[in-house]
């Protein structure tokens, strides 16, 4: 018995195929990318560009969204190689089963569960802030008390953020296919308000505004302490930001507008030819959202002086500051939208995770059937919707997002790790889709990812070691000893790594 024993591929491809535990194959290339570009563009853009080009790098925060898309680009590629050669639900937390052992497996996991119930929580609340702007726009209200309060303590209820999660579970328990059509259609309002800010923000473009194009560093105005970047605090660096630095602090908070990618390959056991639409998907959605992130960001910096923009609905006061309070309408409108399909996917894809590591023996197997009917684990949709419920409900998760961007970033890099690795243990295996410099390339992706963790803040850092310590609490008492792996059901124990 070893934490670092392997799951074989041939093992993971064999369940997945097991009846009772089978997924229907039913999505296509373009289903997967549109499925990425409903997780990727949501809260992200509507309220990161301000709040990052103001606090951190001025109308220099395009080139915080190229760092991340280069950061992001590097880790799909890897993604994307496993995806092809291990085309089974659950992602990085599959692969790295495969390849580092389980232990480092369940931390991939427990990191993707982070990454989607709270990102699902966050956005759900982010969704709540743009509705109830809608609803005050036209007239309509939300009662006081009971919906998103930028100071909220805990226990104070937002019951709008309640109401769309629970709808949206109630469709994701109806079957996948279903959510995914009800997902187009909010994709293409999500594409159509985006494109809008870019066409319609450009005739409102001063030159001035982007003199500086990368402002002066200056003291930090994102806090000390615990809130100031870990490599300032570890290294001494007096807190600061914009220059260089604010660039890349920006880039690790703008990281977060581009989480989603991955979850594309959460859904390998409903792709109908895994082995060459989940690249496809997974790089398409990347790289078309990278285009449309620029380009906003490029429109925003442009339109407002960068020390003006709002940081809490940026994209919708540049307009109604320039007299175009109807866009402003429009945009909040197209934000519910948008947000909607982010929040669904996010719990999708959380679903799927959890529904590999109960297979896996992980958590509970009784978890992981699948509904005859709906062809969906129905037992973890509801349970995965519960929790959503609760923390976007009940705690202000609002502010967290960077607890999310740790945890997607730690994901990245392990998975990053993995795929050199995978290349030596299991040369034999089919690749319908390789990495590039391999293992160059793995290596600088896991190593820009560290770096952007290394620049989020102390606090952030602390609250993520404590989720790791519950996390391998859950491992050692539970998973450890119920793994089917463990049990004997497939278990290849393989020397520890050195790393
Ligand atoms: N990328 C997603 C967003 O921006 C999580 O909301």
């Amino acid at each position: 018995m070893s934490v670092w024993r392997t799951k074989s591929i041939e093992q993971s491809l064999a369940d997945a195929e097991t009846p009772e535990f089978q997924l229907k194959r039913r999505l296509t290339a373009v289903d997967l990318t549109v499925f990425g570009i409903g997780v990727i563009i949501g809260a992200g853009i509507f309220t990161l560009t301000g709040r990052a080009a103001a606090q951190y790098a001025g109308p220099g925060v395009v080139f915080s969204f190229v760092i991340a898309a280069i950061c992001c680009g590097l880790a799909a590629l890897c993604y994307a190689e496993f995806a092809s050669t291990v085309p089974v639900s659950g992602s990085a937390y599959t692969f790295s089963y495969a390849t580092l052992g389980e232990m480092l497996a369940w931390i991939i996991g427990w990191d993707l569960n982070l990454e989607m119930v709270l990102g699902a929580s966050v956005v759900a609340q982010g969704w709540s802030s743009y509705l109830v702007t809608f609803l005050e726009e036209i007239g309509l209200g939300w009662p006081k008390g009971y919906g998103p309060d930028a100071n909220a303590d805990f226990g104070q209820p937002n019951l709008a953020a309640l109401l769309l999660v629970v709808v949206l579970v109630g469709l994701i328990a109806i079957g996948i296919k279903e959510s995914l059509r009800v997902n187009l259609a909010l994709v293409a309002v999500k594409l159509f308000i985006v494109l809008f800010v870019i066409v319609a923000g450009m005739f409102y473009v001063s030159g001035s505004n982007y003199d500086p194009f990368v402002p002066a560093r200056a003291g930090s105005v994102s806090g000390e302490g615990i809130h100031q970047p870990l490599i300032q605090w570890a290294f001494g660096l007096e807190p600061q930001t914009f220059g260089v630095l604010g660039i890349i602090s920006a880039a690790s908070v703008v990281f977060f507008a581009y989480i989603g990618f991955d979850v594309v390959a959460t859904t390998a056991e409903e792709a109908k030819n895994p082995q060459r639409d989940l690249p496809r998907g997974i790089i398409g959605s990347l790289v078309i959202c990278t285009i449309l992130y620029v380009a906003v960001a490029l429109v925003i910096t442009g339109m407002v002086k960068y020390d003006e923009i709002d940081p809490d609905a940026a994209l919708a006061t540049a307009f109604r500051d320039v007299g175009r309070g109807g866009f402003a309408t429009l945009i909040s409108a197209g934000a519910v939208a948008g947000l909607t399909t982010v929040v669904m996917t996010l719990m999708i894809g959380a679903i799927r995770v959890v529904f590999a590591m109960s297979r896996d023996g992980l958590f509970p197997v009784k978890f992981a059937h699948v509904n005859p009917k709906t062809g969906t684990p129905v037992r973890i949709t509801l349970t995965v919707g519960v929790f959503v419920a609760i923390v976007a409900t009940f705690t202000p998760i609002g502010k967290l997002e960077e607890m999310v961007n740790i945890g997607t970033l730690t994901a990245f890099a392990l998975v990053s790790i993995a795929v050199p690795i995978l290349r030596k243990r299991r040369p034999d295996l089919p690749r319908s889709f390789s990495v590039p410099l391999n293992p160059v390339l793995p290596i600088v992706a896991a190593l820009i990812c560290i770096y952007l963790t290394l620049n989020l803040s102390v606090e952030t850092w602390l609250r993520f070691l404590i989720w790791m310590a519950i996390g391998f609490a859950i491992y050692f008492v539970y998973g450890y000893r119920n793994s089917r792996v463990g049990k004997g059901g497939d278990d290849k124990v393989v020397e520890p790594l050195h790393m």
